[in-house]
């Protein structure tokens, strides 16, 4: 193993993520494990240097009070309590300085500052095989930033006992697919299964307007075909996922219980026994996205904007239909298109199409054409957004190209709405 590691057990405080990373910066790499683990699960772990309790103000999951194993103390390891009347060892009352935490690290428990991108993929790939061992791996490639990061990592660490499948709902963006299959299948050599399922996914959502009911029948039939296509492969004993340390923590709880039942990869057949690869369960994104470019993945797909998991379904608002989804991902092209070309660093924009037409005049004739609405926003963590200032040339150049490029689109408009009252997507 090429890093020293800390580990951090999770008692309950909301700052344990802003330690982790403060760590992380002083370049020693850091996991967060649950309370409840036990002198031998840690003792597993390669290369820990030191043991780090936060108790914070809760110490209490699930209205229960939480403690650790005593007999973590006696593992022959420095550890450090903050928040902790139960620890005996050195008490702080409140977050460290980085002086103190440099101090602990580097003279208390002699760690060195070895966290890089290139170890921790190197110390990965080790940690992958050891588990994996001579076994097959089946991984969903959707090709957003998290599987993709995932499956390159994979790639690297068991060749050909991965298979990827990547399924195309029908509801993409413009290249994507290709885009995958060109990175994976092509240029990583993985073996990859491409189910081109637009017909099955766009003939189950005719005529369902309702957006929770489109949404239900994309995830319901995703999971049916990545079912269908784990049954025909044969002696598949792991199933990788790209989940990171935000999914965990954004599920609302940092019980190893909870964690458990958020990796349920909610809905998959309880005799499909896989199981968990989850190499990136510790980073955080902007972690992930240097781990795929370190992985030598295309910016296009590490810098890839946010995208729903039904895709496209949720911006061709009402009932989809294929005319309307071919004329949204057009405009989404040429939007995403010019606003990369001007460089103006908007955080998501792309277009969407109501289930409403209005007049027009083309070609000296009356049009009775869809409107396409741009939406771009700017914000830190979604929760709340704004809407920037696009230059004026800049509309006017996307607006030109759409109805000149696009066909059955007769108007552009530019929406202003920011979060709240309005959410980033209409669906
Ligand atoms: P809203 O519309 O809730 O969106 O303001 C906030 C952010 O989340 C993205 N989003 C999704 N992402 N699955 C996802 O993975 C989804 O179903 C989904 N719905 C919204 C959205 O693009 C925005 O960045």
């Amino acid at each position: 193993m090429k890093q020293d590691m800390i580990v951090l057990l999770d008692l309950g405080s909301t700052q344990n993520t802003v330690l982790a990373r403060a760590i992380r910066a002083l370049g020693v790499y850091s996991e967060i494990h649950p309370h409840d683990i036990t002198p031998a699960q840690l003792r597993a772990l390669p290369n820990v240097k030191g043991i780090v309790l936060f108790g914070g103000e809760n110490r209490c999951v699930d209205g229960v009070d939480v403690d650790v194993d005593p007999a973590l103390y006696d593992l022959g390891l420095p550890v450090f309590a903050i928040d902790h009347p139960a620890a005996k060892c050195e008490n702080l009352p409140a977050m460290p300085d980085e002086a103190w935490l440099r101090k602990w690290l580097f003279e208390t428990c002699h760690a060195e500052a070895n966290w890089n991108m290139k170890n921790f993929i190197a110390d990965q790939i080790e940690r992958v095989r050891a588990q994996v061992g001579k076994g097959k791996v089946l991984l969903a490639l959707s090709g957003g930033v998290d599987s993709s990061v995932v499956a390159a990592l994979l790639v690297k660490a068991v060749g050909k006992q991965l298979t990827c499948v990547h399924v195309n709902h029908g509801l993409m963006r413009k290249d994507e697919s290709e885009l995958v299959c060109k990175v994976f299948g092509a240029h990583l050599g993985a073996n990859l299964v491409y189910c081109d399922c637009t017909d099955r996914f766009l003939d189950k959502l005719a005529g369902v307007a309702d957006p929770e009911a489109k949404r239900k029948i994309i995830g319901s039939e995703f999971i049916r075909v990545f079912e269908e296509e784990a049954r025909k492969l044969d002696g598949i004993a792991f199933l990788g996922q790209g989940t990171i340390y935000p999914d965990i923590v954004e599920s609302g709880t940092k019980t190893a219980k909870m964690v458990k039942s958020h990796h349920n990869v909610g809905g998959l057949p309880p005799d499909l026994q896989f199981k968990l690869v989850e190499p990136l369960l510790q980073l955080f994104k902007d972690e992930v996205r240097a781990c795929g470019v370190e992985l030598g993945l295309p910016p296009e797909m590490v810098y890839r904007q946010p995208f729903p998991g039904p895709g496209l379904g949720v911006r061709c608002l009402g009932a989809i239909t294929r005319d309307r989804l071919a004329a949204l991902r057009a405009s989404d092209a040429i939007l995403r298109e010019e606003i990369e070309k001007a460089g103006l660093g908007i955080w998501q924009y792309f277009t969407v199409i109501p289930d409403t037409r209005a007049t027009g005049v083309k070609h000296n004739a009356r049009a009775w054409d869809w409107p396409v609405i741009i939406r771009c926003v700017n914000t830190v963590d979604a929760m709340t957004a704004e809407v920037p200032e696009v230059p004026w040339p800049v509309l006017r150049r996307i607006t030109d190209r759409i109805l000149a490029e696009v066909p059955g689109v007769c108007r552009v408009c530019y929406e202003l709405s920011p979060k709240p009252c309005a959410t980033i997507e209409w669906e």
